[in-house]
């Protein structure tokens, strides 16, 4: 049986309950949710463990024949084998995510001619439903932790350069410990949307949720984005409602009138200053008058936890848990650090190697010319003494010698081709051999 709160009918072209997937590895149990770029299930794998599996499902391009997925029209079928290739892509970035509070994403797997994600499946419902359903289920205790546990698992994503895209209330599911889990990554939907034109008239904001920013083709979409969202899934948390939607705010703005925002400072009893002010300030209209960073957000809040002197002391679970997260920060920035600098030797080294090439390219040209001097300059001299030196002279005698090939240096005769002999070998390191040759010493 599934605890899922709400039951919605399942559409004709999702799976039906009992499909087989990866040749048996999964089973369909049943519908849970479908959406523009795809249809959830609830699922077995092999081991009989529940698991959530997404499929690639873009309704408006493609369509179901016995299982198939295909596009709807032939001309739309390299636009849908992008959007499948996309989503593969996307599934394996998201598994990097290794995050108490992050949805696990243990598998990929290509079937039915389109793809699928497996997650692991969280027990528990998602935080809208808890709002409307058990609207006095979470005090300011609960969501303070839920806040900080959130504020984790965002640092978390965006030291992995993701964002996450599509933070609201509905994208969260609270376990029975009130232990917050980030599902539903609309980074892959916005990515799919960007490569086809088909897709590109969905929509990927939630109004109340997405900053102005996400409403705009195009525009440079920052960490501070996801902030917004964060901070108004908090707002809605804290007074039953999403705050004012960021593009009404936007052009009110733009037309001189008031923001139609109302900060949370000094109006929610039960939450200090400092908590609420945060919130305000993830939420200003221009990302860059946010909050730019989750750290710079959760160290906002953990002043008011551990500086005033009113703040109660941490319980020994509350001191592990901080240690713990310590480690995790920090691991996730010593491995992009480390991935970083990974980098930068791979690229030092391709360019020291080409350095090197360069080099002995050129040593090798020099040799060959030195060479090449070398033998013209020995076949010079072999020509001249044929050709000018009587046939018994061996060396250079200032009053018999040939012009040809001698000249005058400081009263000594030295052979005219000396100079070049001397540079050929030279050029080769064999210095010796001039000398041995021609019966001068170097
Ligand atoms: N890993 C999960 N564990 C349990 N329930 C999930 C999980 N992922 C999604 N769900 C349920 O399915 C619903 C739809 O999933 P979601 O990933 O948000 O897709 P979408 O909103 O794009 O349809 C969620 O609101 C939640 O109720
Ligand atoms: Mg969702």
């Amino acid at each position: 049986m599934t605890e899922f709160p709400h039951v919605l009918a399942a559409p004709p072209d999702s799976l039906p309950p009992g499909t087989e997937l990866l040749r048996g590895q999964f089973r369909v149990e049943s519908f849970l949710n479908a959406g523009g770029f795809g249809i959830t299930y609830l699922a077995r794998n092999s081991l009989e463990r529940r698991v959530v599996l997404k499929e690639c499902y873009p309704s408006s391009m493609c369509c179901r024949a016995d299982h198939e997925v295909r596009a709807r029209t032939r001309s739309q079928q390299v636009e849908f084998d992008t959007v499948v290739r996309l989503f593969v892509e996307e599934a394996r970035r998201l598994a990097k995510l290794d995050h108490p509070n992050i949805v696990g994403v243990h598998d990929v797997f290509e079937d039915n001619s389109t793809a699928y994600m497996a997650l692991d499946y969280v027990e528990g419902r998602d935080l809208l439903d808890v709002i409307e359903a058990e609207p006095t289920r979470l005090g300011p205790p609960e969501i303070r932790k839920i806040t900080r546990r959130l504020l984790d698992a965002v640092i978390h994503v965006h030291d992995l350069d993701i964002l996450h895209r599509d933070i609201s209330p509905d994208n969260v599911l609270l376990d029975r410990n009130n232990e917050p889990i980030l599902i539903d990554f609309g980074a892959a939907r916005d990515t799919a949307r960007r490569a086809s034109r088909v897709l590109s008239a969905l929509q990927v904001v939630k109004d109340g949720y997405s900053p102005q920013e996400f409403y705009l083709a195009g525009s440079p979409q920052s960490p501070a984005g996801d902030l917004y969202s964060l901070g108004a899934t908090l707002h809605h948390l804290l007074t039953g409602e999403a705050p004012a939607n960021s593009h009404m705010r936007l052009a009110a703005l733009a037309e001189q009138r008031p923001d139609p925002y109302v900060p949370l400072k000094g109006r929610m009893p039960g939450y200090d200053d400092r908590f609420l002010l945060a919130i305000d300030r993830a939420l200003n209209v221009f990302a860059k008058d946010r909050v730019q960073t989750a750290r710079q957000w959760r160290d906002m809040i953990d002043e008011t936890t551990t500086g005033a002197a009113s703040a109660p002391l941490m319980g020994e679970t509350e001191v592990a848990a901080r240690i713990q997260r310590l480690v995790e920060d920090t691991n996730a920035v010593v491995k992009v650090e480390q991935e970083r600098a990974e980098k930068e030797r791979q690229e030092r080294e391709a360019l020291e190697t080409q350095e090197r090439e360069a080099l002995e390219q050129k040593r090798i040209r020099l040799k060959q010319q030195a060479m090449r001097e070398a033998e013209e300059a020995a076949q010079a001299v072999a020509a001249a003494r044929v050709g000018a030196l009587p046939e018994e002279a061996t060396t250079c005698d200032p009053a018999n010698h040939s012009e040809t090939l001698c000249e005058h240096k400081g009263g000594t005769a030295r052979p005219r081709l000396f100079g070049r002999i001397w540079r050929g070998f030279r050029r080769q390191g064999e210095t010796d051999q001039v000398g041995q040759m021609e019966g001068y010493g170097a």
